[in-house]
């Protein structure tokens, strides 16, 4: 009892109006339990932000909405093998995985994997280390990459299985060579066939500067592929990191259904993005095109007229529309 309380008593702190998060949570809750959310968690998020995403994950859990999560562990990585004096390269984004990589990467993953799970579990939550079995990869490029995956075939029942036992799947971006062969995978790439094979509602990344930036450094607080996608890719200020995640995040969507949508934001504004209308991050939708009408035919007038009685419940007066006399956008 005490629990229930608590939570509504947070989600109330933390959010607009109980209506605005009524609506959410109908929402969330109306899809099929393992299909609410993919969550990506950068590897920076484990290091600083620990107690923030766990926090944010339980509570969605106590809401009875699971959210799949997987994670990276770029910034450990790049320390540990610096550390232990061995020479990491980029080619094309992707880290260059030699065995010597491996042998740190794979002990490195799994430690940063159980330290999530157990800070959820100190949360009072359930949750599932899925280290394996998940990603089946071939080898992406072995000559120039080395131990790096290709995702061929996503395997989700240990992710189902989780979910249906009530517990938080944690996945590492690690999949395996048919052979058993531990291969790396970049984790936005493990998140984007992740996600094609889960179709989920929601896709959140959680990064630290919580948000896609415009060239002011402010949060962009939505963004629409069809309407904004080539005009945002044009701009000067929008940075490799940022075209890059625009354009893996308009390739994703292309595959999803128009009511999936991506939500970039930080661990503390996990909440707020989700159960607010204004939310906080940048969401990204496919987006509806937006069509100008000079002179709308009758065809097009008729439907907007249905459309707008329906929505009210109420009828136009004849010739409203025709009276504007003002370009029709739709
Ligand atoms: N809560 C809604 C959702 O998660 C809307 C979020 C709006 N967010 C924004 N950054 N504009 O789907």
């Amino acid at each position: 009892m005490t629990d229930v309380r608590q939570v509504v008593h947070e989600l109330l702190a933390q959010l607009g109006s109980s209506r605005e998060a009524q609506q959410y949570l109908k929402e969330f809750s109306g899809t099929n339990q393992a299909r609410f959310a993919v969550v990506k968690v950068g590897g920076g998020i484990l290091r600083d932000h620990l107690d923030e995403l766990t926090s944010a994950l339980a509570f969605l859990h106590r809401l009875g909405l699971i959210p799949v999560v997987l994670h990276g562990a770029g910034p450990q990585l790049d320390r540990a093998l610096a550390d232990a004096g061995i020479e990491t390269k980029r080619r094309d984004g992707l880290r260059v995985t030699t065995e010597a990589v491996m042998s740190v990467a794979r002990p490195l993953m799994y430690k940063e994997n159980l330290r999530l799970v157990e800070a959820l579990e100190d949360k009072g939550i359930r949750a599932r280390s899925i280290q394996h079995g998940v990603f089946q990869c071939s080898f992406l490029d072995q000559g120039n990459l080395g131990l790096v995956g290709e995702v061929e075939q996503v395997e989700l029942n240990a992710v189902e299985s989780a979910v249906r036992r009530g517990a938080v799947p944690v996945l590492t971006c690690l999949g395996e060579s048919p052979s058993g062969q531990v291969l790396n995978i970049n984790a936005d790439i493990a998140t984007r066939e992740l996600v094609w094979a889960l179709q989920p509602h929601k896709v959140i990344f959680l990064s630290p500067a919580g948000g896609l930036l415009d060239r002011q450094d402010r949060i962009i607080s939505a963004v629409s592929l069809t309407n904004d996608y080539e005009a945002l890719m044009q701009q000067p200020w929008v940075h490799s990191g940022m075209r890059l995640k625009l354009q893996q995040i308009n390739e994703m969507l292309q595959k999803l259904p128009d009511s999936t949508s991506v939500s970039i934001t930080s661990a503390a504004h996990l909440t707020r993005e989700l159960f607010t209308y204004r939310g906080a991050g940048t969401l990204v939708r496919k987006g509806e095109a937006i069509n100008v009408y000079e002179k709308p035919d009758s065809n097009t007038l008729d439907t907007v007229i249905t459309l707008v009685e329906k929505s009210f419940e109420r009828s136009l007066r004849t010739g409203w529309f025709e009276s504007l006399n003002k370009p029709l956008v739709l």
